[in-house]
């Protein structure tokens, strides 16, 4: 205002211009203050060449003692009776620390430099990193606008309502750059903490992780969802797409359409991956119930457990197996626990010979047979998921079984005994045990 009062005031009163011209030229002469007007910019009164709306003039023709004391105003308060637009501006907000200690000038020069805003260093940077300790520019990862310097993008250098002196709330930020991000809240499944700041999870500055993020992935993901990192050390059975993948290899961080954030259906996950089971199952004519329906989780779990093959309760890797109800808790959490608990039956089972229960008398032993040993657990080609090879003890050796289904029964041909035959209306008649099966 003092400046445009000035001015005014010359015109108007027609001040003696002696007085007027004294304030404008008289100062830079051939001996004094050669270099002002030299630089590449001007501060605004300097450029009408008056020096005298900020320092206190001499007497007469004398320059003042000292330029540096004389000044009308001390201060940000010499600065902000011109530049009222800022001073407004500044009202009600946090300023930045140099304002609250009254500087100004401490990265502008007063009168002229070679540098846009009249700042007193070439890089932005250099200007911030005068006070501010450099923990940015020697990262693996440098944020883009931090290594093209430009802090102001987000950081007000004068003042701001939001925190950190931010230039806008902290999600609008990222995402004026980042528009692309916009689609992350459009999605089904937003994760949490992205709705809360992306600083949850990156940093603004630069990172010794790719992505700027803030730890690597799975630390990352660790450091929040601690209940894993108990369920994975306390783990027998680690799913290796997490040791190996990462949480990311299931997982979106940001959003998803599908529920838990994962990056395809709960349906397609897992065959995502499993290309021999993705084969298997769309070359089988018959899919077992939950596999059907693609709950692949009704059975394993996803990320680790005690059991082998990290299933969700016990089942016996091996083909014999000592029988226990609970040794079969895998398959007993949906069918019928009594499948193999009566030695005659009439109705817990289509597999017997009459009422001679053929679950009871292949399970139910000490050299039980594993339910594996019959039945494909994830799909096939025979009814009842009856398998037409078995694996015979731990070896890879299948033993094809040549099971035939019928109206009231079946048979099959093994390896270890001759055709045997079922039927539930009228039964075979066997006069003795095979081989193997009294063998035991
Ligand atoms: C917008 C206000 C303003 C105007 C206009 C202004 N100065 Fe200054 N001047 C200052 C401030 C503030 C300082 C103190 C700078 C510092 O401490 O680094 C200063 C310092 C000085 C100094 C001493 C320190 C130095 O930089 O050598 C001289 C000499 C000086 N000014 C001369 C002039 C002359 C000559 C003019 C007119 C051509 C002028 N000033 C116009 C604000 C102004
Ligand atoms: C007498 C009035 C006056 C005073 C006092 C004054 N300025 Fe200015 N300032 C101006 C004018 C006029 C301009 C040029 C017009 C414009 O660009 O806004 C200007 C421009 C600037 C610019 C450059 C803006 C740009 O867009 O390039 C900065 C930075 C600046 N002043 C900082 C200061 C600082 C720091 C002080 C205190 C040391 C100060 N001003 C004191 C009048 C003043
Ligand atoms: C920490 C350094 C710093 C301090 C202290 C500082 N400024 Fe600035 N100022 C800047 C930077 C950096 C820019 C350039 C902003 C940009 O590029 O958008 C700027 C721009 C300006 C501008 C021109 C753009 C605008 O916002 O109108 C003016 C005028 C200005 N400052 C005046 C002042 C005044 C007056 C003070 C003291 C009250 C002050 N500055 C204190 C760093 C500072
Ligand atoms: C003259 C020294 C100085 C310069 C130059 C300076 N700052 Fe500051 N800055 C401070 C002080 C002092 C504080 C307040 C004390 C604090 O919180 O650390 C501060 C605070 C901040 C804060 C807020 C920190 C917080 O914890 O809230 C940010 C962000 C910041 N400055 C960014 C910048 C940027 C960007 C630049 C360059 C444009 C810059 N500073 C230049 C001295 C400076
Ligand atoms: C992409 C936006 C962005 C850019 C560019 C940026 N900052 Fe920041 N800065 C932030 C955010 C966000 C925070 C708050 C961090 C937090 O919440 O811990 C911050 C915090 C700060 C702080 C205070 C806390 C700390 O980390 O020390 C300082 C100082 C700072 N920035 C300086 C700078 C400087 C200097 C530059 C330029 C070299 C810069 N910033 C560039 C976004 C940015
Ligand atoms: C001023 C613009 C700007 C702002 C604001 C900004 N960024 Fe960036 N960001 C960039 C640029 C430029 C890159 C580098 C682009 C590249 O390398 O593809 C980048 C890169 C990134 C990357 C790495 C992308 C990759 O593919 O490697 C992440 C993550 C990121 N920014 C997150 C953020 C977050 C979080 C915020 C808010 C705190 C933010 N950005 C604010 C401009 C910005
Ligand atoms: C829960 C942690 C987390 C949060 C919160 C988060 N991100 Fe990310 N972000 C990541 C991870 C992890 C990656 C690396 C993705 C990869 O490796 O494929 C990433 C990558 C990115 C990328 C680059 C690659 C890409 O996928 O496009 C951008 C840009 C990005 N994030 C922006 C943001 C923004 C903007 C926000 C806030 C709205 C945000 N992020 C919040 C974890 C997070
Ligand atoms: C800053 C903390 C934080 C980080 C880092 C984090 N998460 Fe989360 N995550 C949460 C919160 C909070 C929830 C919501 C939990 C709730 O609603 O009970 C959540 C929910 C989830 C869910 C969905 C749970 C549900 O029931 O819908 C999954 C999946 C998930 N996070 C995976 C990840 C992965 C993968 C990472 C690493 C990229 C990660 N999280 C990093 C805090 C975090
Ligand atoms: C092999 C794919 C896969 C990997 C790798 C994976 N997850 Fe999951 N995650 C899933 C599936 C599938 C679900 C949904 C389970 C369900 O619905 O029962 C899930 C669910 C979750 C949930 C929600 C749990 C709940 O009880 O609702 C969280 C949290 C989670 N995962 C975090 C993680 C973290 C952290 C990692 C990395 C340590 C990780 N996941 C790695 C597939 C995976
Ligand atoms: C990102 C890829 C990936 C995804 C998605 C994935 N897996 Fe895996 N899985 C692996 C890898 C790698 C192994 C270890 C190599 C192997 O045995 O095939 C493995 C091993 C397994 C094993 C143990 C195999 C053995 O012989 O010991 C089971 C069971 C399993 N996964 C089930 C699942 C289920 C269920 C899902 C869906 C929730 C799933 N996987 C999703 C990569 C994946
Ligand atoms: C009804 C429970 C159940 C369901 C549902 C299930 N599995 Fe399994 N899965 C098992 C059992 C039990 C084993 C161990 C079989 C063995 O020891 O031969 C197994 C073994 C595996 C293996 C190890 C390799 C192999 O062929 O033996 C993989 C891989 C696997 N399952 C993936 C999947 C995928 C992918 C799905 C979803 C399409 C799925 N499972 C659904 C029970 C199930
Ligand atoms: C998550 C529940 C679930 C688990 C666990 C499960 N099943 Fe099933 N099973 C089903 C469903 C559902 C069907 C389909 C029933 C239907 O079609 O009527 C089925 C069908 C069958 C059939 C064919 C029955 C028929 O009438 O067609 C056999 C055999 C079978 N399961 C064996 C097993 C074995 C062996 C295990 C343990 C490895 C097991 N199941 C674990 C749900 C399960
Ligand atoms: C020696 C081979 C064999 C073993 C071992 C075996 N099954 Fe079966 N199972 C069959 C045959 C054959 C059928 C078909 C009966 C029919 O429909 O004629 C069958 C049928 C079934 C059915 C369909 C309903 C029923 O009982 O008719 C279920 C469920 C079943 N088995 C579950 C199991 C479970 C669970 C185990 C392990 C505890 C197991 N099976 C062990 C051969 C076996």
């Amino acid at each position: 205002m003092r400046f445009i009062f000035f001015l005014l005031w010359c015109a108007i009163i027609n001040f003696p211009a002696a007085l007027c011209s004294a304030a404008q030229n008289s100062c830079i002469t051939a001996e004094c203050h050669i270099d002002i007007g030299k630089a590449k910019y001007l501060h605004g009164p300097l450029a009408a060449d008056i020096c005298i709306v900020c320092h206190i003039p001499g007497e007469g023709d004398q320059p003042p003692e000292n330029h540096k004391l004389s000044y009308y105003k001390e201060g940000t308060e010499l600065c902000l009776d011109c530049h009222d637009k800022l001073e407004k501006f500044l009202k009600g907000k946090t300023n930045h620390g140099p304002l609250e200690d009254g500087e100004c000038i401490i990265c502008h020069d007063p009168h002229q430099a070679d540098n846009r805003f009249l700042l007193v260093e070439t890089k932005m940077q250099d200007l911030c990193f005068t006070c501010h300790e450099d923990t940015m520019t020697n990262q693996n990862f440098v944020h883009g606008p931090v290594a093209g310097g430009d802090c102001v993008v987000c950081h007000d250098p004068h003042a701001s309502k939001n925190d950190f002196l931010l230039t806008s709330t902290r999600l609008e930020l990222c995402q004026s750059c980042h528009e692309e991000t916009k689609i992350y809240f459009k999605r089904k499944y937003v994760h949490k903490p992205v709705k809360e700041s992306c600083e949850n999870c990156h940093t603004p500055h630069g990172s010794k992780f790719a992505f700027h993020l803030k730890h690597d992935t799975t630390d990352l993901c660790w450091e929040c969802h601690r209940e894993f990192v108990q369920q994975l050390n306390s783990s027998d059975s680690k799913h290796t797409a997490i040791t190996k993948n990462g949480c990311l290899g299931c997982h979106q961080p940001h959003s998803s359409d599908n529920d838990k954030g994962l990056r395809e259906n709960k349906k397609e996950i897992c065959l995502s991956c499993h290309e021999i089971m993705k084969r298997k199952i769309r070359e089988s004519q018959y899919l077992h119930g939950p596999v059907k329906e693609g709950d692949c989780v009704a059975c394993h779990d996803a990320h680790a457990t005690n059991y082998a093959k990290h299933l969700v309760k016990f089942f016996p890797d091996d083909f014999y197996f000592p029988y226990k109800i609970e040794n079969y808790a895998m398959c007993f959490g949906c069918h019928n626990k009594e499948v193999a608990t009566e030695e005659s039956t009439e109705t817990l089972t289509n597999f017997r010979n009459g009422k001679k229960n053929l679950h009871f008398l292949h399970v139910n032993r000490e050299k039980g047979r594993s339910c594996k040993a019959c039945h494909e657990v994830h799909a096939g080609n025979q009814e009842k998921h009856v398998r037409q090879e078995v694996p015979f003890g731990s070896s890879n050796w299948l033993l094809p079984i040549n099971y035939t289904k019928t109206e009231t029964g079946g048979g099959c041909v093994v390896g270890c005994h001759k055709e045997k035959k079922y039927d539930r209306k009228n039964p075979v008649l066997y006069v003795e045990q095979t081989q193997t099966q009294t063998k035991e």
